[in-house]
C-alpha cells in the first residue's frame, strides 16, 4: 500500500552541465519503474533538473533549506524559493547538516513546518552514530530525534512527511546496515509514530533506509516489511548504477 520511493542525494556533486548529462542518460532507463523517483541536486542545478525531467515522473528536490520565511540570513535559501524553482521535496536534518552545520532537532522541527507550509514534502533524516549504537542507545536516539523533530507536526502533517532512517555509521562508509538491523530500526520508528499519531498515520508513512545502498543491497532491504524505499548518496551519482537501484523496486 506504500509506494516505494527511491531518492538520490547528490550532496556537493555535479555542475549544471553534469546534471543535464546525467539526466539525458538516466531518464530513459527508468521509464518503466513503478517507484517514486526523487533526485536532490545542489541548489544551482535545481532549475536545470526540473527542465530536464519535464514529462517524466521524476521529482526534484533540495538538500536543505532555512527555517525562516525570509530575512537577513546571508547565503541561505528559503522554502518558497525552492518551491518556485520547481522542486517538490526537501531533505531535512541530514546527518551531514547536523554534524558540519550544527543543525539541531529544534531547528529541524521548524524546517519541517516551514517546508509543509510551502507545500514541499519534507524528508526528515534521523539516525544514530556508531558510538550511540555501541552504547545501546539507538532506540533512545531515534525516539528523541523523531519526537523533537516532529514536535510541531500533527497527524495530518505526518501524512505529508517522509522519514529517512540513515545510521550515521553506514553513510558513505560502504557498511550498509543488514536488512535485519534496518528493519528493526524502521519498526521501532513506526511503533513510536503509532503511539504518538495513531495506527493509520503510522501505517501510511513511508520510511526510507539510507547508508551505502547499492544495486546489490537494495532488493534485500526492500524485502523488509517496514522499509519503503531508499535514500541513496554515492550510488546515485552514476546514471546506470542509480537506474539499476530504481529498477529493483
Ligand atoms: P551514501 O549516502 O549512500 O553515500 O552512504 C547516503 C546519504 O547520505 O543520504
Amino acid at each position: 500500500m506504500r509506494i516505494p520511493i527511491i531518492a538520490g542525494n547528490w550532496k556537493m556533486h555535479k555542475t549544471i552541465l553534469e546534471t543535464k548529462e546525467f539526466l539525458q542518460q538516466f531518464c530513459p532507463l527508468v521509464n518503466g519503474s513503478k517507484a517514486r523517483i526523487l533526485i536532490a541536486p545542489p541548489f544551482l542545478a535545481i532549475p536545470a533538473c526540473v527542465e530536464s525531467v519535464a514529462g517524466t515522473r521524476i521529482e526534484i528536490g533540495a538538500q536543505t533549506m532555512h527555517e525562516a520565511e525570509m530575512g537577513a540570513f546571508t547565503g541561505e535559501v528559503s522554502a518558497k524559493m525552492i518551491k518556485e524553482a520547481g522542486a517538490s521535496f526537501v531533505l531535512l536534518g541530514h546527518s551531514e547538516r547536523r554534524h558540519y552545520f550544527g543543525e539541531t532537532n529544534k531547528m529541524i522541527d521548524h524546517k519541517v513546518k516551514r517546508a509543509l507550509s510551502a507545500h514541499l514534502l519534507p524528508i526528515l533524516c534521523i539516525g544514530e552514530t556508531e558510538k550511540e549504537r555501541e552504547a545501546g542507545e539507538t532506540n533512545l536516539v531515534l525516539q528523541k530525534q523523531l519526537s523533537e523533530c516532529l514536535e510541531s507536526s500533527s497527524a495530518q502533517d505526518l501524512a505529508k512527511i517522509v522519514i529517512a532512517y540513515e545510521p550515521v555509521w553506514a553513510i558513505g562508509t560502504g557498511k550498509t546496515a543488514t536488512p535485519q538491523i534496518a528493519q528493526e530500526a524502521h519498526l521501532l520508528c513506526r511503533t513510536f509514530l503509532e503511539k504518538k499519531y495513531g495506527k493509520e498515520a503510522a501505517q501510511k508513512i513511508s520510511i526510507l533506509y539510507g547508508g551505502s545502498v547499492k544495486a546489490d543491497t537494495i532488493s534485500a532491504l526492500m524485502d523488509q516489511p517496514d522499509i519503503d524505499g531508499a535514500l541513496v548518496g554515492g550510488a546515485s551519482l552514476d546514471p546506470k548504477g542509480f537506474a539499476q537501484i530504481v529498477n529493483f523496486t
